[in-house]
């Protein structure tokens, strides 16, 4: 690439093996500084939750967002009939909440840390998050390993004095 950084590093995953396309893909994406938020719904009336970066907004008339949840993980069983759900972004004081909503853990040991409550849909709520998007869950999509969950917010929850909670570089940052 003409005129780029010495440093910078030039990969085409379509020349690649699959296994090196998702090695590069994944350096990449290690790249992009996200918001970490917890999205949880209920089966059965058991509360279920998991950490996701791949959350993003859809549109503002009417309020619609998207989670992207990987079919493999332990609690899609409980989310592929949701029809609700609630994303629960981080504030800079729930790392340990994010380890353990981040996977190889019972539900039982993730709800144990944080305040936890509900709103309009009794999804579980996060009471000290920095937003709360509480969701009614409008339609899904399967794009290769994950399925797209598009919601609908029908409550949203938000802290007066913000911070964050971001995951960078594999690693997370507190901001604020
Ligand atoms: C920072 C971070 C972000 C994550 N983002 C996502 C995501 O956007 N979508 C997803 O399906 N899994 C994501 N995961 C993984 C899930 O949290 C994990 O698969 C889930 O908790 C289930 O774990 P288990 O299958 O080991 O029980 C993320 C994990 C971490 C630590």
């Amino acid at each position: 690439m003409q005129g780029a950084e010495s440093e910078m590093v030039l990969s085409e995953p379509e020349r690649l093996s699959p296994l090196e396309a998702r090695a590069s893909y994944r350096e990449g994406m290690a790249a992009l500084a996200n918001s970490v938020h917890i999205v949880t719904t209920t089966l059965g009336g058991t509360r279920v939750g998991f950490a996701a970066t791949a959350v993003c907004s859809v549109s503002d008339e009417p309020p619609t967002l998207l989670v992207c949840l990987n079919r493999e993980s332990s609690v899609y069983a409980a989310f592929k009939t949701a029809t609700t759900l609630c994303v629960n972004t981080l504030s800079a004081s729930h790392v340990e909440v994010a380890r353990r909503f981040g996977g190889q853990t019972s539900q039982e040991c993730r709800f144990a840390t944080g305040n936890w409550t509900s709103l309009n849909t009794r999804s579980p709520v996060l009471a000290d998050a920095a937003v709360v998007f509480d969701c009614r869950v409008v339609s899904r999509t399967t794009i290769n390993t994950h399925d797209i969950f598009i919601c609908e917010v029908v409550a949203i929850f938000r802290s007066l004095s913000p911070s964050a909670l971001i995951y960078f570089n594999r690693a997370y940052r507190e901001i604020g």
